[in-house]
Parts: C-alpha cells; sequence; structure tokens
C-alpha cells in the first residue's frame, strides 16, 4: 500500500554574506561592483533572504569606499527578482548611533521601502521597547516585513521570562517575525533550546530566525537546537566569508539539516559557485590588520565582545599605538558593562562600552576620560539600561545633570527641516542625500563634496589605499626580492641613524614629509613622545605651551556640526572641554589640562591628528 510522503520539515537560511559577514571579516569593504558581479547567483541560490543592507555598510559606503549607499540598494534591487532583500535597522537609531528624531526616521524607512528593501530587521541595543516603537509601525506602514528582534546577552537580570515578555510586547506593535540576535556568539544550545521553546510557548505563531556569529565556536550547534525547538531561519554565509566572527556556513548547516531530513530549499552548486567567487577576491578586500582573528576564540564567553567589534577594537588600538593592550581591554570590558547595567554589546552600546574600555585602560584611571557617548547612555538618553547604572558611578559622570525618563527621541525636535537647510543645494542630489547627512553629517558631507569635485581633482578613494592582504604580500615579496644595500660608512651609519629617527617622527604623523638635510643637524632626542617633539621641530616658530591630543584621531571644535565649543582667545579652566576628536566612531572631548587662555587652534576641523600632537597654544 503506497503511503503518503510525510511532509519535510523546513529550515530556510538567511544569506548573511553582503552584509554582517563582510563586516565582520572584512571590515565591511565589499565594493558595490563585487556584489553585482555575482548577485544573480545569490538571487538563485534558494537564500530565503538576503541581507545586503545595514548601518555599518551605509557608514562605510560613504566613509571609505565613496559611494552612495542608496544606489547600492537600488542596484542590489534591479537585480534580484527572486529573493527578498532584508536589512538591519538600529530601531531608533536607525542607521546610526544615535537616537533620530521620528521625522527622519520614518522618512527614511519609506524610502527604504521605495528604493526596494523587504525585510526590515529591527533591534534595539537595550532591548527597550520605547525605541521601536517608531521603528515598527514605520516599516508596517510602508509596508514592509517588520521582524522585530531579541539582542542576546547574559546578565542576572536577562532572563527567559524577560525575553518572552519583550517578544510580545514587540507583537503587539506588529512585528511579523522575530531574530534572535546572538551577536557575541555567546548563546549556548541549551539557552537556545530553553528560549526559543519559551517564546514558542507564548506565541505559538510567531516565525523566528536565529542570527549568531563563530566567534566562540558554538553557532551550528546552537542552530540545531534552536531549529529543533521551533525556529524556522538561520543566519549563515558562504565559506570564505564564513567563520571566525561572521557566520556559520551554508554548507555545513546544510549538510547538518539534511541529514537531519530537513528541506533547506539550498543549491549547493550555486553555493560553491558564489564562494568561489568571493575566495579569488579575498585578498583584495581583506584587510591585513584583521587578517591574523582567531579561528576560535572561547575568551568570548568571558568578555562577551560581538563579532565586528573585535576588529574594531584591535584596530583602535592600533591606531592609539597600543595594540599590545588588548588583553587589558577585554579584561575591563564586562567591569565596565557591570557598571553600566549590563547592556547587551551591540551597535550603539558595544561602540560606547568598547571605546569606554579603551579610555579606562588608556588613560591609567577608570572613567577620568569619559566619551560624550558614555554621558548620554548614562543620562538615559539611550533608553533604559537592563539594570541600574552604578549610582556612584552615575552621579560623578552626570556631574549635576539629571537623567530623563522618557522616550528618548520624545524629546528630539524634526530634524529634517533643519537639515534641508544646513546642506548646500549644490551638494544635494536626491532627497536621500538628506537623509544620509542626517544619519552621518561629517561624514556625508566629506562624501558630498568628494562627489562634486570633477573625477580627476577627487582625492582618492581611502579604502585604495589601505593594506589588504594582497598588498601586503605584494610588499613582502618586493622586499625580498630588493638588493641588498652596500655597507655604510661610520660617517653614514651616524647620519642614517638621525635619519631614521626624523623619518620615524613625521611618519608617525601620518604624511609623507622628506627630511631637509637642516633638519637633521638638529639633535633629536629619543626617548620623548615622538609626535610632540616632532611639530615644535618643523615649526620654525614654536609655540611656548600645548594642549596636546588625548587620543590619535579627527580634530573637531564641537561635537555638533557647525557649533564652536571655545573661541579663540577664551579662557578655560582645567578639566573644561575645550575640543573633541572622532576616534572609534565616537567623540572624545579633551579638556583643558589647567586654567589657561586657548591662544589659537593649530589644526583645522576635519584633520587628523595623532595621539601626543599639540592642537592648541595655550597661555
Ligand atoms: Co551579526
Amino acid at each position: 500500500m503506497a503511503k503518503a510522503k510525510a511532509e519535510k520539515k523546513t529550515v530556510r537560511f538567511v544569506d548573511t554574506t553582503l552584509r554582517d559577514a563582510h563586516q565582520s571579516l572584512w571590515a565591511t569593504r565589499m565594493r558595490t561592483k563585487d556584489i553585482l558581479e555575482i548577485l544573480e547567483a545569490v538571487d538563485d541560490a534558494g537564500y530565503y533572504a538576503i541581507e545586503c543592507w545595514g548601518g555599518a555598510t551605509f557608514d562605510v559606503c560613504m566613509r571609505f569606499l565613496r559611494e552612495d549607499p542608496w544606489e547600492r540598494l537600488r542596484q542590489i534591487k534591479a537585480v534580484c527578482k527572486k529573493t527578498p532583500l532584508q536589512m538591519l535597522l538600529r530601531g531608533q537609531n536607525c542607521l546610526g548611533y544615535k537616537h533620530y528624531p521620528d521625522d527622519v526616521l520614518e522618512r527614511c524607512i519609506a524610502k527604504m521601502c521605495e528604493n526596494g528593501m523587504d525585510i526590515f530587521r529591527c533591534f534595539d541595543a537595550l532591548n527597550d521597547i520605547r525605541n521601536l516603537e517608531a521603528a515598527i509601525k514605520g516599516v508596517k506602514k510602508y509596508g514592509g516585513h517588520a521582524q522585530g528582534t531579541i539582542c542576546y546577552t547574559f546578565s542576572p537580570v536577562h532572563t527567559v521570562a524577560n525575553y518572552v515578555k519583550f517578544a510580545k510586547q514587540q507583537v503587539d506593535l506588529g512585528i511579523d517575525s522575530l531574530a534572535i540576535k546572538d551577536m557575541a556568539g555567546i548563546l549556548t544550545p541549551s539557552e537556545a533550546r530553553e528560549l526559543v521553546t519559551g517564546l514558542k510557548k507564548a506565541l505559538p505563531d510567531l516565525p523566528i530566525e536565529m542570527h549568531s556569529h563563530m566567534t566562540s565556536g558554538m553557532a551550528p550547534a546552537m542552530y540545531m537546537a534552536a531549529v529543533e525547538a521551533g525556529a524556522g531561519a538561520i543566519d549563515c554565509s558562504v565559506a570564505t566569508l564564513s567563520g571566525y566572527s561572521s557566520q556559520p556556513a551554508h554548507g555545513t548547516m546544510h549538510a547538518i539539516f539534511e541529514g537531519l531530513g530537513y528541506e533547506t530549499h539550498i543549491k549547493t552548486d550555486r553555493i560553491t559557485e558564489i564562494d568561489n567567487y568571493f575566495k579569488k577576491l579575498k585578498p583584495e578586500r581583506a584587510l591585513k590588520a584583521n587578517a591574523d582573528a582567531e579561528v576560535v576564540d572561547v575568551q568570548v564567553l568571558l568578555h562577551h565582545i560581538p563579532g565586528g567589534m573585535i576588529s574594531n577594537t584591535r584596530s583602535q588600538l592600533a591606531q592609539q599605538d597600543a595594540l599590545d593592550r588588548l588583553p587589558e581591554v577585554l579584561e575591563e570590558l564586562p567591569r565596565v558593562r557591570k557598571d553600566m547595567g549590563y547592556p547587551p554589546l551591540v551597535t550603539p552600546t558595544s561602540q560606547i562600552m568598547g571605546v569606554q574600555a579603551v579610555l579606562n585602560v588608556l588613560s591609567g584611571e577608570r572613567y577620568s576620560m569619559v566619551s560624550n557617548e558614555t554621558k548620554q547612555y548614562v543620562k538615559g538618553m539611550y533608553g533604559r539600561s537592563p539594570a541600574p547604572v552604578d549610582p556612584k558611578l552615575a552621579k560623578k559622570i552626570l556631574a549635576g545633570e539629571k537623567a530623563i525618563t522618557c522616550r528618548p527621541a520624545d524629546l528630539l525636535p524634526p530634524g529634517l527641516p533643519e537639515a534641508a537647510k544646513a546642506l548646500d543645494p549644490k551638494l544635494i542630489q536626491t532627497e536621500e542625500d538628506i537623509l544620509s547627512y542626517c544619519m552621518f553629517p561629517e561624514v556625508a558631507l566629506g562624501y558630498f563634496q568628494w562627489r562634486a569635485k570633477p573625477e580627476d581633482q577627487r582625492d582618492p578613494i581611502p579604502a585604495d589605499s589601505e593594506l589588504t592582504i594582497a598588498k601586503a604580500e605584494a610588499q613582502a615579496k618586493a622586499e625580498a626580492e630588493a638588493p641588498k644595500p652596500a655597507p655604510l660608512s661610520a660617517d653614514d651609519a651616524k647620519f642614517a641613524v638621525i635619519g631614521k629617527q626624523f623619518v620615524s617622527l613625521f611618519g608617525s604623523l601620518g604624511g609623507n614629509i622628506k627630511v631637509d638635510a637642516a633638519a637633521l643637524a638638529t639633535p633629536v632626542a629619543t626617548d620623548a613622545a615622538p609626535a610632540a617633539e616632532a611639530a615644535p621641530a618643523a615649526a620654525p616658530a614654536a609655540p611656548a605651551k600645548t594642549l596636546n591630543a588625548t587620543l590619535t584621531g579627527t580634530f573637531y571644535r564641537s561635537d555638533k556640526p557647525g557649533a564652536i565649543m571655545v573661541e579663540e582667545g577664551a579662557t578655560v579652566k582645567a578639566g573644561d572641554p575645550v575640543c573633541c576628536l572622532e576616534a572609534m566612531k565616537l567623540f572624545n572631548p579633551v579638556k583643558a589640562t589647567e586654567d589657561c587662555k586657548i591662544v589659537r587652534f593649530l589644526v583645522k576641523a576635519g584633520e587628523n591628528v595623532t595621539k601626543g600632537s599639540p592642537i592648541a597654544e595655550i597661555e
């Protein structure tokens, strides 16, 4: 007797190759042309959705690649006819690192829908439902699929019961599905089973998608447990862009689930074709600095740093010439997180906590340097922390200011009219440009000005000058093949040492400054802070006293575009903020080290400065 074939269980795969995977492994450096060349195969691979857009891709497009992120979205949509496009939306933070007014957020969502986005994974770093309201309602209003999110972390206050409560709040706002976002790869299989079982019991009709990172190596086992407990989709990437701090590979998960009798809809020959393409591209795109990441890092189970953040922290420390302090920063981070009421570490809290940990280690005294963002966080401007911030610390950081208790965005006036007014009409090509400006004013402006120049007068594209694996290999080869120099005479050798000191001094300022013979005659102090010594030697009239950069970063007169913190000639007290250094994506105030007069600034807004170099002449 013929028996009706039992209906196969199904698990769907969402592809993260074009977003999270290259954000985690290639510092988000995938170009639009890289995507377009293989996109037909991606669209045909049988994925449930293609994740291809989000905050970091948006920022990096303009900042480092000199591309219009909106144009990328349109071009991807023009090719993808079979598979829905998916993006990561940071709730009220939209694509940025702070809360935006409701009018800006709504207009962004409308434009994203119009340009072809289908599925919006909306998350809030603090799991504060008030920060998701406007995003979820906006997505529903403009016809998108609203996916809610639980940002997974563990702490004494993060329980299954609390997560289920948070999921129900999102269902009440109208979400179509729910993602469990394990951004650090710390969700264990047993906890995943418990969490998904709890959610399925309370909300049986809510589709659940799992998102994780391979950092600790647990993700495939976790996916398996979650799917067996009722999750319907998992996030994976092609093999070349999988593993390490990225997602598990499609191929691995396909084999696991096929063996368990699941239908995946994945076309394995297509996945191989796509993987071969990215394998060839990898040396051109992966940065040398990120190439030596750990295959498996079980330390993550202690420090909870999410995928993209580890490589960020490493390059931030390298920028500050303090890469050797990484272990201390990783130890400091859980302490900062506890002080701050156990926020999950995901953008923007990952940046805020990460930079604060870096500042706590580099300054030598915890919280003696506090970024503006840390202060805003403590003030409640990012939402409610899962547990209260350490009261003593809150008092110190707020310094008399009062914390807020309302939805932070309720305090923001509409942002679109002002943005439209602030922008030079000659620089704007589309309405999307205004939205890009709202998200990242300095970055967008830099990109617009670059774009406005005739092609042959544009500065080089920042990403093109970065050290990729391919360039590092070429350099090593050239060095190995270079003819060995003849041995130096004793006199020449002495001169070369002084010259070398100068090259290393000026080299550390980032420019290609030629060593002039007269300068070589000046004695060089070798044990002093290099950059601080170099500048006075270069300028004929050396300023008597200077305020020096506390970090390596971009100098600004204020943390608000167009505004100025302290006028030249003004008198300030020790501890007063004088200007800002944008480093590690955050604005860090530079404070006066003593009561003094700010005679003049020695650098222009937007210029890069090195830690220790003079930024203002003081009296
Ligand atoms: Co992720």
